[in-house]
């Protein structure tokens, strides 16, 4: 009966050794990693923006996104200028919601806009995208305007995954450099949101098949 507290003294003895020793390895490699671990996380300056000589800056128009890159901020090309279109309101009155008429007006002005987007019975309609009053906006699924130049909040609503894969640097590309600001292409600057789908098409070759 004695013997059973002295052989756990014993070995609790022994054990406080090992754990002691364990800890102080343990704390030891610890704090060596950590140390690196601080170095690396220290950096306050992102890569991205470091001032790289040779860089050329992008001369299309851009603006501030509004959605975060590694915790800070980029650049989207900017799309008003590229719509032909715009300002919508040569035509449409844009906050007294007043239609436009004539004679086959819709036909001559938007004959070209030819919605195949979304699976056949369940396409989807312009106020689907579109704010039904002011035209100089698009509009979310909550009623809210959305920016033309800020189309990609639009298309993410429904392909959240591209969105992501897009804020990441998955999915389309960056404009000109790999180093400087971040500026990268819009959903629209690739993709026509009437028609998103590119047409299958023969890979280039350099050179005249052989026979
Ligand atoms: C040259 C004149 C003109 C310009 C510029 C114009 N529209 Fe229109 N738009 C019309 C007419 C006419 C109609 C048909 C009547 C109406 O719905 O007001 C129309 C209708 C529409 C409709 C509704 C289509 C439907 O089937 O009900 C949308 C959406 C639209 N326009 C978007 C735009 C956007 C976005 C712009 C700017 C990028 C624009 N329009 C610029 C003339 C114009
Ligand atoms: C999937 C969303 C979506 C749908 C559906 C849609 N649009 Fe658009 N539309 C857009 C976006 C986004 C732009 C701006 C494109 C860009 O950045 O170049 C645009 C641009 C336009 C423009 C200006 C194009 C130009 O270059 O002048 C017109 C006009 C227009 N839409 C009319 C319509 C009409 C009419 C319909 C319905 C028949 C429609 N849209 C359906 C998203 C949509
Ligand atoms: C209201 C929801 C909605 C919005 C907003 C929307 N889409 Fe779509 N999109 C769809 C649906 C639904 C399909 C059809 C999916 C299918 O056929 O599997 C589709 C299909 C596509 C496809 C083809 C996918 C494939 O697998 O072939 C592309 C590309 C695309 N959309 C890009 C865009 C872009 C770019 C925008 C923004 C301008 C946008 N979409 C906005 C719902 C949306
Ligand atoms: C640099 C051009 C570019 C940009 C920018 C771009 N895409 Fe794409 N996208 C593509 C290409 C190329 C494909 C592949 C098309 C194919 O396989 O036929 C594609 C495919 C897609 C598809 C079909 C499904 C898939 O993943 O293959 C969807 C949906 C889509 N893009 C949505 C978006 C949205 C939303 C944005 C903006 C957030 C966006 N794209 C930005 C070029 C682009």
């Amino acid at each position: 009966m004695k013997k059973l507290p002295k052989l756990g003294a014993g070995s609790l003895a022994a054990g406080l050794l090992l754990l002691t020793l364990f800890f102080f390895d343990t704390k030891w490699s610890a704090a060596s990693e950590t140390s690196f671990l601080e170095t690396v996380k220290g950096h306050d300056v992102q890569f991205d923006n470091r001032s790289v000589r040779q860089v050329l800056p992008v001369s299309q128009p851009t603006v501030l996104a509004k959605e975060e890159y590694q915790g800070g901020t980029f650049q989207v090309l900017a799309r008003k200028q590229e719509i032909e279109r715009y300002r919508c309101s040569s035509c449409h009155i844009v906050n007294g919601g007043k239609e436009v008429r004539g004679k086959n007006a819709l036909t001559l002005t938007h004959g070209n806009v030819v919605v195949n987007h979304g699976q056949e019975g369940n396409a989807l309609a312009c106020i689907d995208c579109h704010h039904p009053e002011d035209r100089e906006s698009l509009e979310d699924k909550k009623g809210r305007k959305i920016d033309f130049d800020h189309s990609y909040q639009l298309c993410g609503q429904c392909h959240f995954r591209q969105k992501r894969d897009w804020l990441g640097g998955a999915h389309g590309k960056r404009v000109a450099n790999w180093a400087g600001d971040r500026v990268v292409y819009n959903c629209t600057t690739c993709h026509d949101p009437h028609s998103p789908r590119f047409a299958k098409r023969f890979p280039v070759i350099y050179s005249v098949p052989l026979k």
